[in-house]
């Protein structure tokens, strides 16, 4: 029964103690421990800034850099930095910024950039009695956070909105303070939650300080910022001729044929949850690489995208084709929060490379940025499946890592690279191959 023992201590251990001890549960503690020494930077300092992002750091878990270049948007070009696992996710960006990028490039405006909290609370005085005094615990919650608000202000940024709002019909004696926040360029979560804490401080002593209260009680449940933000969203679209026999979009398919089962394919994932959340998962495929590389919070922009997609009470994509005439538009609203100051943006080192890299954006820029690499590896996921199917590109792409799995030499690689060109690649495909060059 080891494992099921409690470890205590276990954070006050310095790292090659941890390390040791994590070691010694698996069955190759040498391996562990050695391939884990070997993860760490070469740098001292380096590696002490990665371990302090975190806890009980023990090492670097690495995921492939990379850039697809081409990407024109609004008329500037960029490379974009992704930071991704997945074969074929930099390959699908890159096509599909090179198609665009030859037709005027991707174009994008930023809707909105309101970010939300709350603060949830139980009060059993009913509601008309603290709205009456609500404008002047408001007051207050602004006199109150000044000191957590001033910079942002001196930015342009800061608290827009704080309201009162009945929750009651859903649990008896709910109620939230609902605030809206102007970030600027940051995500803004401590900004965010900071103040909120403050505004609970204000309404329990607001509370507790009035004799118009005395009898009642409030309690302040929990506050904390949302990380659905449907008002900070962004646009993004490219536009492409339809040239009747052309074959602009595919060497099978005409442009109104790829256009029209492009279409339906993009309609399906509008109808059907199963289909629209594989597609959207394409989407983030490209957000979620460009929210990593330049040290943004891909858990929250996921959730948010996932809860948009659902605003209707069904789930379906979050990009849409419209066809007129002689015009292909094939667009992506998608809501996220990004930051280009604050987090980790300057203090990963890739993070503020990656930011350098694109001209060091503001958080709308980036926003229009993370949104065209989602809708470049969409058009791709989408090309491809309404043509000649993911498969054969996707096996394509993933040879190399079936024939890493086979323990191939570079030379086998070089041959197989060159034999698979002509042929369907499979795990078994790659396996007798390597056999029979090796006999
Ligand atoms: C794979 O990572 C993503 C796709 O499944 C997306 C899609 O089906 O649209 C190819």
């Amino acid at each position: 029964m080891k494992n099921n023992k409690i470890t205590t201590g276990f954070s006050r251990l310095d790292k090659d103690q941890k390390i040791d001890l994590v070691s010694s549960h698996t069955t190759d503690p040498l391996l562990f421990s050695n391939t884990l020494h070997a993860s760490l930077h070469r740098d001292p300092v380096v590696q002490k800034l990665y371990d302090e992002f975190s806890e009980n750091t023990l090492g670097n878990y690495y995921f492939p850099y990379g850039v697809a270049p081409n990407f024109l948007i609004n008329g500037k070009m960029y490379m974009v930095p992704l930071v991704i696992e997945e074969s074929s996710v930099v390959a699908a960006a890159s096509g599909a910024a090179k198609f665009w990028a030859e037709r005027g490039g991707f174009h994008s405006e930023v809707l909105g950039i309101e970010k939300i909290g709350q603060v949830h609370f139980t009060w059993n005085g009913g509601f008309d009695l603290l709205n009456r005094f609500f404008p002047e615990i408001r007051k207050q919650m602004f006199t109150n956070t000044e000191r957590i608000t001033s910079n942002m202000m001196k930015r342009g940024g800061g608290i827009l909105t704080i309201q009162l709002v009945d929750m009651t019909d859903h649990i008896p004696d709910y109620y939230q303070v609902k605030a809206t926040f102007d970030t600027r360029d940051s995500m803004g979560a401590n900004f965010i939650n900071s103040c909120l804490e403050e505004f609970a401080d204000t309404l329990r002593d607001f509370v507790a300080g009035h004799v118009e209260f005395s009898g009642y009680s409030l309690q302040v449940i929990m506050s904390i910022l949302s990380n659905y933000t449907p008002n900070c969203l962004v646009h993004t679209w490219v536009e492409g001729d339809i040239k009747e026999d052309g074959h602009h979009y595919d060497d099978l398919y005409t442009d109104r044929e790829f256009v029209t089962r492009f279409q339906t394919g993009v309609r399906i994932a509008e109808v059907d949850r199963y289909r629209a959340t594989t597609h959207n998962k394409g989407i983030y495929n490209g957000i979620d690489a460009v929210v990593l590389a330049t040290g943004n919070d891909f858990r929250a922009v996921e959730a948010c995208g996932h809860a948009y997609a659902s605003r209707n009470g069904e789930y379906g994509s979050l990009s849409k084709v419209e066809i007129s005439g002689k015009t292909f538009r094939f667009s992506l609203k998608v809501p996220m929060s990004l930051g280009t100051v604050g987090g980790l943006t300057h203090l990963h080192p890739l993070a503020k490379l990656s930011l350098q890299l694109l001209g060091n954006p503001g958080a709308n820029e980036l926003m229009m940025i993370a949104s065209a690499a989602g809708l470049a590896n969409n058009y791709s996921a989408v090309k491809s499946l309404v043509t000649k199917g993911i498969q054969k590109g996707h096996m394509k792409m993933h040879l190399l890592n079936i024939l890493n799995v086979y323990m191939a030499t570079d030379e086998e690689k070089k041959h197989a690279v060159e034999y698979f060109k002509h042929e369907k690649v499979s795990h078994s495909a790659v396996n007798s191959f390597l056999d029979s060059i090796r006999r």
